[in-house]
């Protein structure tokens, strides 16, 4: 039997990490934040000095590195080179970096590669931009989360102030923003929901609400794929 699929997409900030956690424990499934992978090559170019611009040492830096995602108490670590980034990599700089480096096509296929590896080894919960649409085409239940721009970039001030990164809301809203036009308009894999995903607009719903209803989701879905034992 194929391992059980379920892609999160959506932009920033639409709440799609708390709610695949959530999803990923009821179901007993594993999380994968794709979205950890291209900050974690983020991380690495900042320590190296690099710019959005040296797209040749860059995919060379892709190439050359050894990203690990190890789930740990319902969350997960992130190890670049075997060396522990995963607070680290939640810094803004990093994410301003991370949008840029994932519009490279070289580095979205070492990517590629590698989340298709991490699918093949079980069922799994995946949350990023094109889980639905590229990663995993095939998964049979494919979800995109969104809010308004002003929820998002309040949730994503909030869980900031909470790491201790103060940043002004103004100044997190317009990264934001920015950040969404990169990502949905890039050439490849752009941010978009796939035709079968279902849309959920998370801006008036409690955190509980969207799990609530994403299981129901699953658990539709997944009778109706999964034959009933005798
Ligand atoms: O979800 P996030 O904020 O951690 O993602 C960081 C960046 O990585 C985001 O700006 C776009 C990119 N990304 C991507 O291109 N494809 C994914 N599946 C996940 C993230």
């Amino acid at each position: 039997m194929k391992p059980l699929v379920v892609t999160i997409d959506g932009p920033a900030g639409a709440g799609k990490s708390s709610v695949a956690q959530r999803v990923s424990r009821a179901l007993g499934l594993r999380y994968l934040d794709t979205g950890a992978l291209y900050r974690a090559l983020a991380w690495k170019a900042i320590q190296r000095g690099l710019r959005p611009q040296d797209t040749r040492y860059i995919i060379e830096m892709a190439r050359a590195t050894r990203v690990e995602l190890l789930p740990q108490d319902g969350e997960q670590r992130v190890l670049v080179d075997g060396q522990d980034v995963t607070e680290a990599i939640r810094a803004p700089e990093v994410a301003n970096l991370a949008s840029p480096i994932s519009a490279i096509p070289e580095v979205r296929a070492i990517l590629l590669d590698w989340q298709r590896e991490f699918g093949r080894q079980g069922g799994v919960v995946a949350e990023g931009r094109d889980t639905g649409t590229v990663v995993f085409p095939d998964a049979p239940v494919k979800i995109f989360l969104t809010a308004s721009l002003d929820e998002r970039a309040r949730r994503r001030h909030k869980e900031l102030l909470e790491r201790g990164i103060d940043v002004p809301f103004e100044q997190v809203k317009l990264d934001m923003e920015a950040r969404d036009q990169r990502d949905a308009t890039r050439h490849i894999a752009p941010l978009r929901p796939a035709p079968d995903a279902v849309v959920i607009d998370t801006t008036h719903m409690s955190l509980e609400q969207v799990v609530e209803e994403v299981l129901a989701i699953c658990r539709a879905r997944f009778t109706s794929e999964v034959p009933p034992s005798t």
